[in-house]
């Protein structure tokens, strides 16, 4: 699959998205993968993937 929207930046610019909210968010997906069972590679490569682009989404 190809994304083929608006990159990151752009679609979060101006929502104020904090590091507190940051860490919620990868908090939520991390018990979902859990709880998912998603192998542990996966897991490792989603959560790289994610923050990979932390510096694009958190402003505030
Ligand atoms: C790696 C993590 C994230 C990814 C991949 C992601 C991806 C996206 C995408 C693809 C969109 C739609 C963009 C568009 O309409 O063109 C979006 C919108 C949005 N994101 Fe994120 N996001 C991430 C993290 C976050 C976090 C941490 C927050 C706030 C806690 C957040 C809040 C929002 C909000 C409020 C919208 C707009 C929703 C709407 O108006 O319908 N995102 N995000």
């Amino acid at each position: 699959m190809y994304y083929t929207g608006r990159d990151m930046k752009v679609s979060h610019k101006g929502m104020n998205v904090s590091e507190s909210d940051w860490s919620l968010f990868l908090e939520h997906a991390s018990a979902t993968m859990k709880e998912l069972q998603v192998p542990q590679q996966e897991y490792d490569d989603v959560v790289a993937f994610v923050l990979s682009l932390k510096d694009d989404i958190v402003e505030a």
